[in-house]
């Protein structure tokens, strides 16, 4: 595929969770062909998005305990997404169309059915011997039981090591105690990880997506966490996490993992495993950006988005590249989240999506929000995300089941989505908001997201310009420039429920409207002010 090097800084990436995205042979759970039907939708159709490269989820071969983030074969297809000769097909097809595609690497931790894990646990000698994170017990307890090496716990809840008497050691598991660390300080380990990342990058992928790449490296004499003080429900919020993330060796090993992308013209993008935009922006490098939360976890009032853009901003520097990330697999959907206290759901998403597609940085837009949808409600029992199904109904965890729904496709049976049950319910409004009924209503979401990608994808500022405010959330309204040469583009978004007016700067005069959430009649040239519906964001272009 042809393509500047630097094609990801202005790309408008799609995750697909390819479980929910499209079920090509009635299983009820989405596949690597269903994908492939439904690559009109993305790109290169009558009414696509316009989207630049997919990320795809792990489609790896997997027992699934955390829904394929617990890899057991890192270079084949697990047979519910369908073959190899699938992925294949679908990156020719993807290819074809202008898509890139963009694999997640879960680099950090296997599955513990994984033949490397299931070698390693036989005992202390063996190839595989030191490829994960072995300790000796620090003694034994009142009753004779081993004790852990350490205090570290796991994200997921509980001690973060696991016993295992054929090695008479802990091994150590931040996530699940079937989802294994491995060991990057061993050799073996090492090369085969970077084996990994040459077997795909041969087979023709564009980059990867790094699950939690900066807990790869561990302090290798394992010291104990510090507290951090004050109350929290979760053990883990009550350590710093120290030792077991962020070492100071991380960066070389990162330099040496980007350079052999780097060499084959891949890009990645890391998972910050928690941190702020100083972080992610310390570990972002050219053709290496790292995702940050800071907008994901703000409320949608003007002045905090105008303040997390702002420390975003500072953290990066204008000659740093963000990524801007408003939703993901992990986190509560954009809608549910912003549209609350009574703010209309489908304004709120088309607003948010101006908000993502117009700020300075690669966009990620998960599959699903350009239709708006909402979280679903997974009764108990049908509950499927493991530290969820563990800890029901505590408020330790939120059921990241809610933002992984079937995508519907239409009002026919099973949304269009599978022929058979689908893994999780459909969201309870599929009838009505679903791609086919929004794609033949110029005022829906879908179809607001598409006007906002093709106005980024035509415009140079947009797509690549720096930011400067303009309106730093009066009256609750944004309004930025994005500048590049002689180009000059203005987002605009009233992120409140009455209508506003701004003064337009006079250096673009007369201004072009670009798109509009509110799908308004489009003027031929806007001078002066521009008022504003409730909710009304834009794209505005300098014609001077
Ligand atoms: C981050 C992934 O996004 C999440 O879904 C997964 O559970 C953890 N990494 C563990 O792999």
């Amino acid at each position: 595929m042809e393509r500047g090097l630097d094609w990801w800084r202005r790309a408008v990436v799609y995750q697909v969770y390819p479980r929910s995205f499209a079920d090509s042979d009635g299983d009820g759970v989405g596949d690597l062909p269903g994908l492939i039907d439904h690559l009109d939708h993305l790109r290169g159709g009558p009414a696509s998005l316009g989207v630049d490269a997919i990320w795809l989820s792990p489609i790896y071969p997997s027992p699934g305990r955390d829904l394929g983030y617990d890899v057991a074969d890192h270079v084949s297809v697990d047979p519910l997404f369908g073959t190899l000769e699938d992925l294949e097909r679908l990156i020719e097809a993807a290819h074809r169309r202008g898509l890139a595609i963009v694999l997640d690497l879960v680099l950090n931790h296997t599955s513990d059915r994984h033949p490397w894990f299931e070698s390693s646990r036989q005992g202390r000698d063996g190839p595989h011997a030191d490829w994960y994170i072995w300790a000796d017990p620090a003694g034994r307890d009142g009753r004779g039981r081993p004790r852990p090496p350490n205090n570290w716990v796991s994200f997921f809840g509980g001690s973060a090591w696991a016993w295992e008497p054929r090695r008479g050691q802990f091994y150590l598991h931040t996530f699940l105690s079937e989802q294994p660390d491995v060991n990057w300080r061993s050799r073996g380990l090492h090369d085969a990880q970077f084996d990994v990342a040459r077997t795909w990058l041969a087979r023709g992928v564009d980059g990867f997506r790094l699950d939690v790449f900066n807990c790869f490296l561990k302090h290798p004499e394992l010291p104990d966490d510090p507290l951090s003080g004050g109350f929290a429900w979760r053990a883990w919020d009550r350590q710093q996490h120290s030792y077991e993330k962020d070492q100071p060796d991380l960066l070389a090993l990162l330099a040496e993992f980007r350079a052999l992308l780097d060499a084959a013209g891949a890009f990645s993008v890391g998972e910050l495993f928690t941190g702020g935009p100083e972080l992610a922006a310390r570990y972002s490098a050219p053709n290496h950006p790292v995702f940050d939360w800071r907008l994901l976890e703000a409320p949608w009032q003007a002045h905090e988005l105008a303040q997390a853009i702002d420390e975003r901003e500072a953290a990066f520097g204008p000659a740093g590249w963000p990524t801007v990330v408003l939703s993901n697999h992990d986190q509560p959907r954009t809608a549910s989240r912003l549209a609350r206290r009574g703010r209309p759901r489908d304004a709120v998403a088309k607003a948010a999506a101006a908000l993502l597609l117009g700020l300075r940085g690669t966009a990620f837009v998960y599959y699903g929000e350009e239709l708006g949808l909402g979280d679903i409600r997974v009764p108990p029992w049908r509950i499927v995300d493991p530290p969820a199904r563990r800890y029901w109904p505590l408020p330790l965890w939120w059921n990241r089941d809610g933002c992984r729904a079937p995508l519907p496709w239409s009002a026919g049976p099973g949304a269009g989505f599978s022929s058979g049950r689908p893994w999780l319910p459909l969201p309870a409004d599929w009838r009505t908001r679903n791609v086919a009924t929004q794609a033949a209503d110029p005022t829906s979401v879908l179809s607001a997201f598409r006007h906002l990608i093709a106005a980024r994808a035509a415009s140079p500022a947009l797509g690549q310009g720096d930011f400067a405010w303009h309106v730093r959330g009066d009256g609750g309204v944004l309004a930025w420039w994005r500048r590049t040469g002689d180009a000059r583009a203005l987002v605009v978004v009233n992120t409140v429920g009455r209508p506003a007016a701004i003064a337009l700067p006079r250096e673009g005069d007369p201004w072009r409207l670009a798109a509009s959430t509110a799908g308004a009649e489009v003027p031929a040239g806007i001078t002066g002010g521009l008022p504003l519906e409730p909710y009304e964001a834009c794209f505005l272009l300098a014609s001077s």
